[in-house]
């Protein structure tokens, strides 16, 4: 049995997290240390990228939010912003038969107007061709930041409350929910990053509040469908206690551990 398949069959289903989100980092150091341009990284990296969505819908899980790029990432060189964005750009027109037959919906996420027209049209046509899709929500972060999604967010529940559509009263943390790009989903129970780091990066912070964390030393580009496997077995041996006690969860009184 290959790795894979032996790894596969350790999976609990009945405990898998519904919503996966993952800082896809270290691109450029993988690029360096084979001597290659950093684009390399990137082309090796959206390699990874599918490994994943496949694995994921294998799985059955529900959503995967991919950050491919913030706005922060803006700042990067010309020449290796235009490349990511023609990237992008193949990626979605080659790729868009295989979500359409996989049952994969494409679902944007992020500031879509800073993006080139093209890219974003593709974009917008992917996501529209393949809306209809339930198998897998594949959110991919584009010119998202955290902070201007909260702010967007709250601008809109402003707008409600003026127009009366809305009572101050009733803005509750569900409700706001509602107001992100991620309205309707689950929160991501499993945030994966890449390559060392152990930071957030401005990724998704309202809806990370309960997340499990889980940081691996690999290189995104060398990250692998058991390496995501790795990271689910290890969320199934965690508990989580959305702020109760251990007790509270499995009705044993003598187990007391706090929050
Ligand atoms: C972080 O590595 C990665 C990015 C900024 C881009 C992520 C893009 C991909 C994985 C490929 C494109 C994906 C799609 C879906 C088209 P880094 O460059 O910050 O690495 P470093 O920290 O080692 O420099």
């Amino acid at each position: 049995m290959s790795l894979i398949e032996e790894k596969k069959r350790l999976v609990d289903r009945g405990r898998l997290p519904r919503h996966v989100a993952i800082i896809m980092d270290g691109n450029g150091r993988w690029a360096e240390r084979q001597n290659l341009h950093r684009i390399e990284g990137h082309r090796k990296g959206l390699e990874a990228v599918k490994e994943v969505v496949e694995i994921s819908k294998e799985l059955g899980i529900e959503v995967l939010t991919l950050y491919a790029f913030s706005k922060e990432n803006w700042q990067r060189p010309k020449e290796e912003v235009d490349q990511l964005m023609e990237l992008l750009h193949d990626y979605l027109l080659s790729e868009r038969d295989r979500l359409l037959e996989e049952g994969i919906r494409l679902n944007p996420i992020g500031d879509l107007d800073d993006l080139p027209p093209r890219v974003r049209e593709a974009l917008l046509e992917t996501a529209r061709m393949t809306s209809e899709n339930r198998d897998l929500i594949l959110n991919l972060a584009l010119s998202y930041s955290g902070r201007w999604e909260i702010l967007k967010g709250v601008k809109r529940a402003i707008e409600e409350v003026r127009e009366g559509r809305l009572r101050l009263q009733d803005l509750t943390p569900e409700v706001f929910s509602g107001f992100l790009s991620t309205a309707g989903l689950p929160d991501p129970d499993l945030l994966i990053r890449t390559s060392g780091e152990q930071r957030i990066s401005n990724f998704l912070l309202w809806q990370l509040a309960y997340t499990e964390l889980y940081f691996t030393e690999v290189l995104w580009p060398e990250f692998t469908k058991a390496d995501f496997l790795d990271a689910i077995l290890d969320y199934q041996s965690r508990e989580r206690r959305f702020g109760l006690t251990s007790s509270q969860l499995t009705g044993n009184p003598s187990g007391g551990a706090r929050s």
